[in-house]
């Protein structure tokens, strides 16, 4: 992947505003720096601590985010797109020249916590440090263990190109009042949990909340680019894709269970509701490498947030509702689609994938990731090469796209048509993802 899109939306107005409101506060805003120390040789930490540490990283998706291609591990320089410019994630590696070689465990843990370079410069919250801030103590120091035992790569991270004000650091600071929560309350939630529900549950939950940050992308934001906490995990839109809702998993037209869900998390496909596309493909590939336990601890605590289980579910299609559909539509997925798609086909006997009808994009209220499924198509690890759906952007024109997805949702989906989608909204939806 070439770049990332990161939400951050926002009025630049109303940070400027603020910012002469907080004054004062803005004047310091500027934190004291910690003093380097020589690269810790051998690596801080034992190998147990090593080994736990890689564990938690692929939950954080250090690796996806801090690195580029083509780009060392962890070296950073990978691209956030911003509507307000370019962000690039930072060398992480153990170089003391361009990477976190000369951090203490101290610095490392405020820039976690707080959003604070070792030299005492504010921090933009694309990286999720609202949610990192809510780790334990422990969990931090096994991380720095692990980062500090990885290769070095000297590879300065090129220099951000935000439009004014926002490349203005201290503004942050605002930012971090208004939205980053207080270190006692983030423990306080922890603990509470911790007592009210099952070890699982709660593990679920904390690793949710924290080193997953599945709100990141899940939760809606507001108009300054911070999570709605009213609304937390109620469904986000990034890059160009829809991060469907996780508190209505059961409304689906197959309700989704912690054997289905642990499944999707770790390989990315799940046999009854089908394949992790776009920006998830990248978490899923990710949180293959953590601890089985902690991924069916995070299924566990999901299937808790469910506001109707089981009662909602809208019947799955099974046979053909083809009345309202448009014709060229039937045309195009008979030619383009049915050979994988189409019942009877190979690839769903032989390779026992689920029928369309069970796809959530097929079933979503909005038609963006069904168009930007048919757009990009989703890529497949490697060893799975044989069956992958094929990007169709350039394929066919946006009428043809908007035909498809039309024609597919009438005949897969007992639910009512998407009345926005023609090929404006496809030619639309194409621009929101120019770089894939
Ligand atoms: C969604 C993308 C994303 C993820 C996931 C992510 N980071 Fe980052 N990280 C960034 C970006 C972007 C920056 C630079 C922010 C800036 O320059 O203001 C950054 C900065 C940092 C910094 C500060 C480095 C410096 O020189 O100031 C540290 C430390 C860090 N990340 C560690 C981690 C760790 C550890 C993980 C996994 C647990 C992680 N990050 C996951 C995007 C990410
Ligand atoms: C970088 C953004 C991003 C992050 C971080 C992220 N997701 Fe997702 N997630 C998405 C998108 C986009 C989709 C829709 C993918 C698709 O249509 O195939 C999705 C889909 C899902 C689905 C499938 C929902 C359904 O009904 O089909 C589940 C479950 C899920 N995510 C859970 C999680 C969990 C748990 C985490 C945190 C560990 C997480 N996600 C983190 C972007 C993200
Ligand atoms: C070469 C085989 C192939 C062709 C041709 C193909 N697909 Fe796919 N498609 C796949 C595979 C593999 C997946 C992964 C998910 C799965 O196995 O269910 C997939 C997934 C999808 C999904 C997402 C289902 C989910 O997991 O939520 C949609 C929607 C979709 N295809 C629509 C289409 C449409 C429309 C066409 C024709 C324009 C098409 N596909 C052509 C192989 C194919």
């Amino acid at each position: 992947m070439k770049g990332r899109r990161v939400r951050i939306t926002g009025v630049t107005v109303v940070l400027l505003a603020l910012a002469v409101a907080y004054g004062g506060r803005v004047a310091r805003a500027w934190e004291r720096g910690l003093a380097p120390v020589a690269a810790p040789s051998p690596p801080a930490g034992d190998a147990e601590a090593i080994a736990r540490g890689a564990k938690l990283a692929a939950i954080g998706n250090c690796m996806t985010c801090h690195t580029a291609a083509p780009g060392q591990p962890l070296a950073g320089g990978l691209p956030l797109q911003t509507p307000f410019g370019v962000i690039y994630s930072t060398n992480i590696t153990p170089d003391e020249g361009s990477g976190i070689g000369g951090w203490s465990l101290e610095a490392f843990t405020r820039a976690m916590r707080r959003g604070v370079s070792r030299d005492g410069h504010l921090l933009y919250p694309a990286f999720p440090y609202p949610h990192f801030a809510q780790m334990s103590d422990a969990d931090i120091a096994a991380l720095y263990a692990w980062l500090m035992s990885r290769a070095s790569v000297d590879a300065p991270t090129p220099h951000n190109t935000l439009i004014f004000p926002l490349g203005l650091r201290p503004l942050m600071a605002v930012w971090n009042r208004l939205y980053l929560p207080p270190e006692s309350a983030a423990s306080a939630t922890s603990h509470a949990s911790k007592d009210a529900q099952a070890p699982e549950v709660a593990r679920g939950r904390y690793l949710v909340e924290s080193l997953g940050h599945c709100g990141a992308c899940h939760t809606p934001l507001n108009r300054l680019g911070a999570e709605r906490r009213d609304r937390a995990l109620q469904g986000g839109t990034l890059e160009g894709w829809d991060a469907p809702a996780l508190n209505d998993l059961t409304a689906r037209p197959r309700p989704w269970t912690q054997a289905q869900l642990t499944a999707y998390l770790r390989t990315g496909y799940a046999s009854e509701h089908g394949a992790a596309a776009g920006p998830m493909r990248a978490v899923t590939r990710s949180l293959g490498d953590a601890s089985a336990e902690d991924v069916e601890a995070i299924a566990a605590y999901l299937l808790t947030l469910q506001s109707t289980p089981n009662a909602a579910a809208p019947p799955a299609a099974t046979g053909v509702h083809v009345s309202t559909a448009p014709a060229n539509g039937a045309t195009l997925f008979a030619a383009a689609c049915a050979s994988c798609h189409g019942e009877g086909a190979a690839m769903s006997i032989d390779g026992h994938r689920p029928s369309l009808s069970l796809s959530t994009a097929v079933n979503a209220e909005s038609p963006r990731n069904m168009v930007r499924i048919m757009l990009d198509g989703i890529a497949w690890h490697e060893s799975e090469a044989g069956s992958f759906m094929p990007p169709f952007a350039g394929t066919f024109t946006d009428t043809q796209i908007a035909e498809l997805a039309n024609y597919t949702r009438a005949r897969f989906s007992a639910l009512g048509p998407w009345s926005s989608l023609d090929a404006k909204a496809v030619a639309r939806l194409r621009k929101e993802s120019p770089s894939r």
